[in-house]
């Protein structure tokens, strides 16, 4: 990666702004998955075994009014934090102010602060989201350097992102943006060939931008999940009542043309006669005749997938192959994600979102090479834009 990244700063007795991604699913102060927590302890541990002082902040959910405010506090993320640690985090429930200023004016190297939720400045006319000028210039005055370690935030331009980082302070990237950007990148940009993807979720619509930019990269891209309707319904194919964007079949009719032989669909579906795991299921073999809608891919497309698969060196995959929250139809993303897992001597990359939790969910998670903490981000990587967030940190 050609930004700087911590190792090239001194951080002795240094104000140490680390922006983390710690948007958590958090359910009456519970927090359902810690994962994006436990990624951003490299970073935290590096400041603090190089006697910085690291003053954290993150979003959390969405906030634009008072109200919105109830159950997005960080507090239970500091929580388990200093669980994970092993050691107090000092939580200040402010995003500014006198208290704010006073508890970082205490802090002893080796000392972590994590402040208030970001996004309770958007009550006050959306000064996070909107990257206020002032706010950026506020937060930025209260560290020496700024640390960029909110992967999952790199496609906004935020105030605490782009808006401290435009204040001219030194800005790096923390260990987990630089690791997602390296595993990321290179399948994009410089994959080890044979390079595959797999594409799967429900709408044609998400997904377009990155099918595009990987048409000319890919060397095969398998397609599954709800959105392959569309692309039978493009090839004329009979599709009963599943799922179908009649606005994006031209599209579809498009990209098929332009992969050729690159895009490979499935060849039977599990389908059934509504949505439900409580209906008889079926399995069809090509076109989708009569009452039923397709809700996962078939075991013969499973097989065709793995076969496609067996010796690739790069596999990106974005996107569960059906309803895989309902048993009846999860075989075929347990069956691409074993296929995934089992290959020897590939790099395996997960796009973060609802195939990362099926990886997890399915006890597969570590037999990827890198599962992305960001959704959003590792999906608009995957399309070749440009993230500010990355964008905005210094060059070496
Ligand atoms: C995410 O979960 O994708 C990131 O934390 C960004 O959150 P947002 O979509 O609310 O900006």
């Amino acid at each position: 990666m050609a930004k700087k990244t911590i190792e090239d700063l001194d951080l002795k007795d240094k104000k140490v702004l680390v922006r983390v991604d710690f948007n958590v699913p958090l359910k009456d102060g519970v927090i359902g998955d810690d994962t994006r927590i436990k990624a951003a302890l490299p970073t935290i541990k590096y400041v603090l075994d190089n006697n910085g002082k690291a003053i954290l902040f993150s979003h959390l959910g969405r906030v634009k009014t008072e109200e919105d405010k109830a159950g997005k506090s960080l507090a239970p993320v500091a929580k388990r934090l200093g669980e994970l640690l092993g050691k107090e985090v000092i939580f200040v429930p402010e995003t500014r102010g006198a208290a704010l200023e006073a508890a970082i004016a205490d802090m002893k190297d080796g000392d972590v602060l994590l402040f208030e939720n970001t996004r309770f400045e958007d009550v006050d006319g959306k000064k996070e989201s909107k990257n206020d000028e002032e706010l950026g210039k506020y937060w930025a005055s209260l560290g020496d350097v700024f640390v960029n370690d909110a992967f999952g935030t790199a496609h906004r331009a935020h105030a605490s992102n782009v808006g401290i980082a435009s204040t001219g302070i030194p800005t790096v990237a923390g260990f987990l943006m630089e690791k997602e950007i390296k595993f990321i990148g290179e399948a994009v940009e410089d994959p080890k060939r044979p390079m595959i993807a797999i594409l799967g979720g429900a709408k044609v619509s998400d997904k377009i931008g990155v099918i595009k930019n990987l048409i000319p990269k890919a060397d095969k891209i398998l397609i599954g999940g709800g959105m392959t309707y569309t692309f039978y319904a493009a090839k004329g194919m009979k599709i009963g009542k599943s799922l179908v964007e009649t606005d994006k079949i031209d599209l579809a009719k498009e990209l098929i043309a332009e992969a050729g032989d690159k895009l490979v669909l499935p060849i039977d579906n599990i389908c059934a006669a509504e949505f439900s795991n409580d209906v008889p299921t079926e399995t069809i073999e090509g076109e989708i005749e009569g009452d039923v809608m397709a809700l996962d891919i078939g075991p013969a497309s499973v097989a065709l997938f793995a076969e496609t698969l067996a010796g690739a060196k790069t596999v990106v995959w974005n996107g569960p192959m059906g309803v895989f929250e309902m048993s009846n139809f999860a075989n075929g993303t347990i069956g691409v994600c074993e296929a995934i897992a089992n290959l020897e001597g590939a790099t395996t990359i997960i796009g973060g979102g609802d195939s990362a939790a099926a990886a997890e969910q399915l006890g597969f998670a570590d037999k990827f090479t890198h599962i992305s903490t960001g959704g959003g981000a590792s999906l608009e990587l995957l399309e070749g834009k440009t993230l500010p967030g990355l964008a905005a940190i210094n060059d070496k």
